[in-house]
């Protein structure tokens, strides 16, 4: 499916809303830091998620805390992955929404749906394992600590995860259909603000021609400038902004071709 109809299909769907432009025109205008995101209390924790993210919450012993991706954000994201058809997914930023992948996948909807999750979190990545096992997704997802570490970005100097230690684990062999980005945290020990910059263009390699990437916090200061960044070097061709939770960018990697029957 070539980019302009799957732009035209996931607007008919409800899953975009917005271009990347008009957005980065209203940010434009209204002026201050994060007016398009401002923080406030998580009152859309209230939104429906879906009966997978219902049965996955319902298997926790503790309730979704504000690092976790919100229910409309989560049912947003397992309709992109249906969408297109994705049964290999990258994550970056690894937690509730690893366990509803995966539980997703588990229940048939995706066949041999897998995802490889990368936190930089040891603690972290050990405790989303064994929620794994809670909640059924546990044959459907591998969850892997990776460090973060200095590199440049173009004209910055930031620190993101270790793409080499990945490498070395899974090798890059352009096979995953989907790129969803929620880390690393703002704020993280050793993060930067820009170290969601790099992520693209360092994990590039593991994503197929025609990959769909997501990146959550689409409507913060600092992620529209990321993608404004990728767009302008042409990492990834704009699909659009769904306005679910604090925003998803849906970009898609250049060079897939037109006849390709996966989306
Ligand atoms: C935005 S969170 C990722 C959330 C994940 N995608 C989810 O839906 O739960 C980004 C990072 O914050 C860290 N993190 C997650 N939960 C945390 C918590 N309760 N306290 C501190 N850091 C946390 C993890 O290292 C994670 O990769």
């Amino acid at each position: 499916m070539d980019t302009a109809t799957l732009r035209r299909k996931l607007r008919h769907d409800g899953l975009i809303s917005l271009d990347s432009g008009d957005l980065f025109g209203l940010r434009d205008k209204l002026g201050g830091s994060n007016p398009l995101s401002p923080s406030r209390p998580y009152f859309w924790r209230d939104e429906a998620g879906g009966p997978v993210y219902d049965t996955v919450v319902a298997a926790l012993d503790h309730a979704p805390d504000e690092y976790a991706l919100t229910p409309a954000s989560i049912r947003t994201l397992l309709a992109l992955v249906e969408a297109v058809g994705a049964t290999r997914v990258l994550e970056l930023g690894s937690g509730l929404s690893t366990l509803v992948m995966a539980r997703h996948f588990a229940a048939g909807q995706g066949a041999d749906g897998h995802i490889l999750a990368v936190d930089e979190d040891a603690g972290h990545v050990s405790a989303v394992q064994h929620r794994l096992e809670a909640t059924g997704g546990a044959g459907n997802a591998a969850v892997m600590a990776v460090p973060l570490v200095p590199c440049d970005a173009g004209r910055l100097t930031t620190r993101t995860y270790d793409h080499r230690v990945v490498a070395a684990r899974h090798p890059p062999a352009a096979d995953f259909d989907l790129l969803f980005i929620d880390g690393p945290r703002m704020g993280a020990p050793g993060g930067t603000a820009w170290s969601r910059l790099p992520t693209l263009p360092f994990f590039r390699p593991w994503l197929r021609a025609g990959a769909l990437v997501v990146l959550d916090d689409a409507l913060r200061d600092m992620e529209l400038e990321i993608i404004r960044l990728w767009e302008r070097e042409g990492l990834v061709q704009p699909l659009g902004v769904s306005l679910a939770g604090q925003g998803l960018y849906l970009g898609r990697i250049p060079g897939a071709s037109a006849t390709e029957s996966n989306a």
